[in-house]
């Protein structure tokens, strides 16, 4: 049976705000690609080709960026979720259109380096009703976490205060048409949502064979700025390099470095792992390891290392180094020589500034 895809476009991406007050999160760039196009990638190299994007509040935005999914050679059908009630709320809501087909389910927001083909056809392959992965971590209290007896996962709980593993659990399960079953009996947790952890303890509970394995290679869920950062540097190290842009003669690149097209560096000097996106600007400016310079943003007399910054912004005259930043679209960040002197900020509600 042809296996279709979920991913999970939904939700309130509360931890990345104030990014997410106006974006979606799946949409935030990593290494100057949108976090979801990984997952159609992923999805559409594992050979699957009809893909169901549940989305919610910012379903403009992200049908916007996706469109009807040909650019990938796929076919995607939008699945509007009223509110973000869980993941196993979006898979009940998503069964019109997964009808009694095999499926992954993808979070939208979780990067996997390896992809996901060698497990699409494994699970394909099996006779299992449920295929699970997972990562050891260092927080396992932050997600799903699995106990395991020898070779059998016998409990799965969302987000333990205490946890007896640090096997958590990844964004990518493959379930078949037993899942509706699950999500039908359980009840919201204690945050109030409809937990795909439950759903799948109840597939073990009740006899199904629920399959895991330990993901080789990274993982990142790239909820919190921290991880959006790591996952950035992840993605840079295995960046190509390409010098499609204009660097001038007073201007040195070194080491893995892509320069985009109408892109302009003048008198800087830009150090890789490092991209540099369509029509920036970088002038007497120093760009490190680890940033990735979306479209259109002007880098003036600066230094920028180990940041993502978004399109259209503007860094001008900071005397001090930026590190470790997200910066969000069309911001302008720049010394003021006015009288008196003094820090003139406009900010967005939960911003975070650092000064020194
Ligand atoms: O990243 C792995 C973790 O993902 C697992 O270890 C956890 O067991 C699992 O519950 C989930 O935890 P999060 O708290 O990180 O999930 P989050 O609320 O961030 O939602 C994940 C994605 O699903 C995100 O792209 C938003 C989307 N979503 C979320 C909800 C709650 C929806 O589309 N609809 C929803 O109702």
């Amino acid at each position: 049976m042809p296996m279709k895809a979920l991913i999970l476009s939904g939700g309130r991406g509360t931890r990345l705000r104030p990014i997410t007050h106006t974006s979606a999160k799946q949409l935030v760039p990593i290494a100057n690609k949108p976090i979801l196009f990984y997952a159609i990638e992923a999805i559409r190299d594992a050979g699957i080709s009809d893909i169901g994007i549940i989305v919610g509040d910012t379903h403009c935005e992200i049908e916007e960026a996706v469109g009807d999914g040909s650019i990938w050679g796929v076919k995607v059908t939008y699945i509007p979720q009223d509110a973000p009630l869980g993941l196993a709320h979006a898979v009940k809501t998503a069964q019109p259109f997964l009808k009694d087909d095999p499926f992954v389910m993808f979070l939208g927001d979780n990067l996997i380096r390896d992809g996901i083909a060698r497990l699409v056809s494994e699970f394909s392959k099996s006779k299992a009703n449920s295929q699970i992965l997972l990562a050891h971590v260092k927080n396992p209290q932050d997600f799903g976490v699995a106990e395991l007896d020898g070779d059998r996962v016998f409990r799965l709980r969302e987000k333990p205060k205490e946890p007896k593993s640090d096997l958590a659990l990844v964004g990518v399960y493959m379930f078949d048409r037993n899942v509706f079953e699950a999500v039908d009996a359980i009840t919201p947790s204690a945050r109030g949502e409809l937990e795909i952890t439950d759903a799948i303890q109840y597939l073990i509970d009740h006899g199904y064979d629920v399959r895991w394995q330990v993901v080789n290679g990274w993982w990142k869920d790239t909820g919190k700025l921290e991880d959006m950062l790591e996952a950035n540097r992840l993605v840079l190290d295995g960046l190509e390099t390409c010098m499609e842009g204009n660097v001038d003669g007073k201007s040195s690149v070194h080491g893995r470095v892509c320069i985009k097209p109408g892109a302009k560096i003048i008198n800087s000097t830009v150090r890789g792992p490092a991209i540099i996106g369509e029509d920036c600007i970088i002038e007497n400016s120093y760009i490190g390891p680890y940033t990735s310079i979306y479209n259109g943003v002007t880098i003036l007399n600066s230094e920028v290392e180990h940041s993502i910054i978004l399109e259209n912004s503007s860094v001008k005259d900071i005397g001090s180094r930026i590190e470790d930043s997200l910066i969000g679209k069309s911001v302008v960040v720049s010394k003021d020589n006015q009288k008196p002197r003094a820090y003139r900020f406009m900010l967005g509600d939960n911003s975070e500034v650092s000064v020194i």
